[in-house]
């Protein structure tokens, strides 16, 4: 297949880094196309560690084209950073490997103040528990016809009437919020000074994928954050502000849906999440802290305890539909051994009735418990196993059963953080 869109197809962390890395080798292109440095990738090769936030995870693979989409919405600042950091790994990056759309809305410094002033002054039940990194507030000015994007960087006038456009927003909001009015100049050269770091990355990118992809270039999409975090089919407001489904691979970088030829879903063997907001398998219990302990769940960008649970098959059999997952990269199966039974989802019970989805009213939401299926689990250790024979006959059931409960086969099942430990099933690039 020519072009394949990852997408986390649950709270995100699913473990998208490592596939992401094992894909990347094989494409022409990387994109980033939605969602912005609030994503936290970490990639392991050849012993070092890459942390990458806001720049698509191509870049520390020589040769490949890595591309910043117009979906995305990006703090010049914080990316001028991480190249920095990438570079100083002795990873080459130039206008010649990394491209950013000129259409891309710009995180400016009052974006991040608004959101966390938003969360500090929320009351409990309110509060989103966002990265504090801006991301919202971006994308309200994008939807409200008010960003300044890449493109308005290269015109000092046209940036000074983005600016003041802005700011005509911004400034009576600070203000109910008890934050100061914006200090212009000092934006105004903040931006003027980071334009002449950014604008030689800038180009036509929906132009250049259009034109790669007609001569036979591999492009994947690189997605980041969660299914279940989007803005339309997540747990809203518990969501963050992107499209995250497989659809805005299209959107975010301007090429056609019929241009994606498979979708590879990211699911981790139980649930995780950051942040607030509902997650109906949720463990308050030793269970949850084991799984939390052995997987290291904790956030790679804040740092936060991530809340665990039992594997949610209802809730990503939904997101394997919304985003059309042709197969799925199973992840983590190890942390799951030595558990005497184990727990999946099947769908939940509401007013005496069974649904097989996850409804949006709220307080639906709130009164739903999960229906559980038990399966026996297994004390071997599947750390590292390369093939279904080095795995236990109950593990290899778990993960078929999760197979036939949402409705979508196994495409890669990763063992441990090392690249090699995946047993390949389907190689989503293969014609
Ligand atoms: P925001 O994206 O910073 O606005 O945060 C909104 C919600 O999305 C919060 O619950 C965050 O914890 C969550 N979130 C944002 N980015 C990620 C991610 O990369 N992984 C997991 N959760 C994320």
């Amino acid at each position: 297949m020519a072009n394949v869109v990852v997408v986390g197809a649950q709270w995100g962390d699913e473990g998208k880094g490592k596939i992401v890395d094992w894909l990347s080798e094989r494409a022409d292109i990387i994109a980033r196309f939605q969602g912005g440095h609030n994503a936290g990738h970490t990639l392991v090769i050849n012993n070092q560690v890459y942390k990458l936030n806001a720049l698509p995870s191509g870049v520390v693979r020589g040769g490949k084209l890595s591309v910043i989409g117009n979906g995305v919405v990006l703090d010049p600042w914080h990316l001028v950073n991480e190249i920095a950091k990438i570079r100083e790994q002795g990873v080459d990056i130039s206008p010649e490997t990394l491209m950013i759309a000129e259409n891309t809305p710009l995180i400016l410094p009052i974006h991040g103040e608004l959101d966390r002033a938003r969360e500090e002054a929320a009351s409990k039940g309110t509060k989103i528990g966002t990265t504090g990194r801006g991301i919202g507030p971006a994308y309200e000015d994008k939807v409200g016809r008010r960003s300044i994007r890449v493109a308005d960087l290269a015109d000092e006038a046209t940036l000074e009437a983005r600016v003041d456009r802005a700011l005509q927003h911004h400034d009576p909001l600070r203000k109910g919020l008890g934050i100061e009015p914006v200090d212009r100049e000092r934006l105004l050269n903040d931006l003027k000074a980071i334009a002449k770091e950014i604008l030689p990355y800038a180009g036509p990118v929906w132009k250049v994928l259009n034109e790669q992809r007609k001569a036979g270039k591999r492009i994947l999409f690189e997605g980041a954050q969660g299914a279940l975090l989007d803005i339309d089919f997540g747990t809203y407001p518990f969501v963050t502000s992107s499209n995250v489904i497989a659809g805005q691979a299209a959107t975010g970088v301007g090429i056609g849906p019929t241009s994606i030829d498979y979708v590879l879903g990211i699911v981790k063997a139980y649930t995780t999440r950051v942040g607030e907001g509902p997650f109906p398998t949720e463990l308050l219990d030793e269970d949850g802290n084991r799984l939390g302990t052995r997987g290291h769940e904790f956030g790679t960008v804040t740092g936060r305890k991530r809340r665990c649970g039992w594997f949610d098959a209802a809730l990503v059999r939904q997101t394997c539909a919304t985003s059309g997952v042709t197969g799925i990269a199973f992840t983590k199966l190890d942390v799951l051994d030595g558990f005497e039974t184990l727990k999946i989802c099947v769908g939940y019970e509401l007013d005496g009735e069974v649904l097989d989805y996850l409804p949006f009213a709220a307080e639906d939401q709130a009164r739903c418990t999960p229906v559980y299926e038990e399966m026996p689990g297994w004390s071997e250790s599947t750390e590292g196993a390369r093939s279904w024979n080095d795995l236990p006959a109950n593990a290899v059931k778990y993960v078929k059963r999760v197979e036939e409960l949402i409705d979508c086969p196994v495409a890669l099942l990763s063992t441990s953080p090392e690249r090699d430990d995946t047993i390949l099933v389907t190689d989503p690039f293969a014609d």
